[in-house]
């Protein structure tokens, strides 16, 4: 039914042993601390597990270190009833019912800090691979497309000096702000600026909001006809902050001139989702946070949540 189990042994000192199961191999080598502490299971596939082979492997569980691939939700945490402590390997948590675990008195922990900057070299990538139409062109030099220079080829939007949208100016917001500084852009941010006045007046717009009951949707196809027609949109946020079905109907339409999305709702879209015929659109697989460094940080703060709640301490780092 699962990958393999590892199990560890407490070491020192007094505290008791728990149960606790990781939804995947994570990089790093701070689950060696989790193991010196307490019963660890990982699942190792690639796969995440089934929702109801989850449901079954938490039956003893106290701890659970999750992905943003599983949703906690009444029916996990039903099936879970000796559950303590989550970790959530993810700075947002909207795969978590935290209204449910804090009902139940579990504790939640998730990892800020470590991945802003990783995520926010992501969205300015992104938005320069958009404005420079970087897939385009390489994907024509592979074919054997490149025939001579050509002055009216490839042509894409110029990013020094042009106005830069920041919706959400948390941490990472203001790390893609400071990135902007270096291209000299006008960084316009909804912490000072209305949203649709943002919208209108921006060449690109960056998303950096948690995905909420209130984000679901932001930007729907009001918000995207609101947008210039040379605009680009660029998500690394959650997929569901973007009605994605507009999306597609505004690039077709041509009401904006392009997106590039690290998140998409669902994730992954299935095979043959307009989201990868549809022109002047990236998508990358949500890899914002995907450096070796940003990686194993996570682990370790997952690592120290899962510790302290399991411990009765406070978490370091809560969900809220
Ligand atoms: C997060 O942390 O919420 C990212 O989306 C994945 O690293």
């Amino acid at each position: 039914m699962q990958g393999d189990v590892h199990a560890g042994w407490a070491s020192g000192h007094n505290q008791r042993m728990a149960e606790v199961f990781v939804t995947r191999a994570l990089p790093g080598d701070a689950l060696a601390r989790l193991r010196a502490a307490h019963e660890v299971t990982v699942w190792d596939r690639p796969l995440p597990p089934e929702p109801a082979v989850l449901r079954e492997a938490l039956a003893e569980t106290e701890g659970l270190l999750c992905l943003l691939t599983e949703r906690v939700d009444r029916a996990l945490l039903d099936a879970a009833p000796r559950l303590r402590a989550i970790a959530n390997y993810a700075v947002g948590s909207d795969n978590i019912d935290l209204e449910q675990t804090e009902e139940r008195g579990i504790a939640v922990g998730v990892t800020p800090g470590v991945l802003t900057e990783a995520t926010a070299d992501l969205a300015f990538a992104l938005l320069l691979a958009a404005a420079r139409r970087l897939p385009a062109a390489a994907a024509d030099a592979r074919a054997g497309d490149w025939r001579t220079w050509e002055p009216a080829r490839w042509l894409g939007a110029e990013v020094y000096g042009a106005t830069l949208g920041i919706v959400g100016f948390g941490r990472i917001g203001r790390a893609v702000a400071q990135r902007a500084e270096g291209f000299r852009m006008n960084v316009l941010t909804t912490a000072d600026h209305p949203l649709d006045e943002l919208l209108e007046r921006s060449d690109f717009v960056s998303l950096h909001v948690p995905l909420t009951p209130r984000t679901r949707h932001l930007i729907d196809a009001a918000a995207l006809r609101r947008m210039r027609s040379s605009a680009i949109l660029v998500n690394t946020a959650r997929g569901g902050v973007v009605d994605q079905h507009a999306l597609i109907e505004a690039l077709n339409a041509g009401e904006i001139a392009g997106a590039a999305l690290d998140v998409t709702d669902p994730e992954p879209p299935p095979p043959g989702d307009p989201v990868f015929s549809t022109p002047n659109l990236l998508v990358v697989p949500h890899i914002g946070s995907a450096t070796h460094a940003a990686r194993a940080r996570m682990t370790e703060l997952s690592v120290e949540n899962l510790l302290a709640g399991l411990e009765g301490r406070p978490m370091p780092h809560p969900a809220r």
